[in-house]
């Protein structure tokens, strides 16, 4: 096979065969295929899709570049969520404890933060004691007695993607639908659980800007996914805005311990309850996920979501202290007022951007090896639709170090649009693919 004719086929519209991706696919990995040849058949998929069949090969094709996850020592329905990455999506922190605690197990495994976004191992770590770094067994055995556990994905799982997606961030083909769905399905599929519950996010902050885009990524997703005999949901929600008030790290490990308890922001509240809805309905919990948002409702009322918070802590060598005292999970001693810059209508947040200045503050990191600071970021008060005035609080950023914190105000400032004319507030969960 030459790689210039799969190229010139892909470019001209064509639909690829199993053993021309397999060549491909397989030659960029072990570095046959050169990373200009790569980057010319990513920008044709990019225009010209993938068709059904060879979609779902080139999935399998990326799960079999690396390890499958045996969780069939795990007895019982396994269940996974994954969302298409937000800016402050404290979901998985929230929803991890709560479905596990009416009886279904997650074996979940998770990233860190990824340009603009925050990853939920950083988030777990920022907990004193927090190891996302446990062996293969002790990982089940951990699942089976306390009913979840979270861990770093290892390398071996779908290093094609690991590959694909660092050469996609630098060519512009990062938001295409064939490829964001193999990405995110050929990970998941390789973690080995039952059932997934996607959170496809739309808006501004998403890979998906509009509903049309975000519904159809969802479809592909749910397809792949059910052709492999998994259970399958979407759920389609707004990403115009960050999710809860929290952006950073020990922020939201607070802002999820509070919506544990029940007093956490409302949007978080009721993105978690959906979604955990969700999940208990594929695992044959719950007959509709109606059924499933009281279920989940009581947990939180009883105690049993937070006690299961702290269960998965204590398992996973944290201190579970946490939970009841805010101090041992430091935020940064020093705030600053994000001001309104005129009188107007919170109309949108440029959540890529803020997302950054969070990073930028010392929240991310500029190489894989730098250091995090967990205690900074960003809380937000205000919502999309909130009538302000000029010099009106919008939220505040957060650092221990001063001279960043007046670095960064007017970059964090700029990412709060404010419209003159009416805004109405958005909906946050926008329809559901099941
Ligand atoms: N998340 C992924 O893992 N891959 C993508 O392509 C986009 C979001
Ligand atoms: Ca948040």
């Amino acid at each position: 096979m030459i790689p210039y004719e799969i190229i010139l086929k892909k470019r001209n519209g064509g639909s690829l065969s199993t053993e021309e991706i397999e060549y491909f696919v397989g030659g960029y990995v072990n570095g046959d295929i050169q990373e200009y040849q790569m980057a010319a058949f990513l920008m044709a998929v990019y225009f010209k899709g993938m068709e059904g069949k060879e979609l779902s090969e080139f999935v399998r094709i990326m799960v079999d570049s690396g390890d499958r996850v045996d969780l069939s020592g795990i007895e019982g329905f396994k269940i996974d969520k994954h969302s298409t990455g937000g800016v402050g999506d404290t979901t998985t922190l929230v929803l991890a404890p709560l479905v596990s605690s009416c009886g279904v197990k997650l074996a979940k495994m998770s990233g860190r933060g990824l340009g603009h976004t925050g990853g939920t191992l950083d988030k777990l770590e920022s907990i004193p004691g927090f190891n996302i770094s446990i062996g293969k067994e002790e990982f089940i055995n951990i699942v089976n007695k306390c009913g979840l556990a979270v861990i770093g994905q290892t390398a071996k799982v779908a290093p094609a993607d690991k590959k694909l997606y660092s050469l996609r961030d630098v060519t512009a083909t990062v938001d295409s639908i064939p490829l964001i769905a193999s990405s995110i399905m050929s990970k998941k599929l390789a973690s080995g659980s039952d059932g997934i519950v996607l959170d496809v996010k739309t808006g501004s902050g998403a890979f998906m800007e509009n509903l049309d885009d975000a519904r159809e990524l969802g479809k592909v997703m749910v397809d792949i996914g059910r052709n492999w005999g998994k259970k399958m949901a979407a759920v389609i929600t707004d990403m115009n805005q960050p999710l809860g008030r929290a952006v950073g790290h020990t922020l939201e490990v607070r802002e999820a311990i509070d919506t544990l308890r029940g007093k956490g922001p409302a949007d978080l509240e009721e993105l978690c309850l959906y979604l955990g809805g969700w999940m208990l309905t594929l695992a044959g919990k719950v007959v509709d996920y109606n059924e499933g948002i009281e279920l989940l409702k009581g947990k939180i009322k009883d105690g049993s979501a937070l006690g299961k918070f702290k269960e998965m802590i204590i398992a996973q060598g944290g201190n579970p202290e946490v939970v009841d005292n805010y101090d041992l999970i430091p935020i940064g001693k020093y705030m600053l007022d994000i001001k309104a810059s005129q009188d107007g209508y919170l109309s949108g947040v440029k959540n890529a951007k803020l997302g950054m200045a969070v990073g930028s503050l010392g929240g991310g990191r500029q190489k894989v090896e730098d250091k995090i600071d967990y205690t900074c970021g960003v809380l937000i008060e205000k919502s999309i639709g909130d009538k302000l005035q000029k010099g009106d609080s919008i939220g505040k950023v957060i650092s221990d170090y001063q001279d960043k914190l007046t670095d960064i105000l007017p970059v964090v400032e700029q990412c709060f649009i404010i419209s003159t004319e009416e805004v109405k507030p958005v909906k946050l969960i926008k329809e559901y693919i099941y």
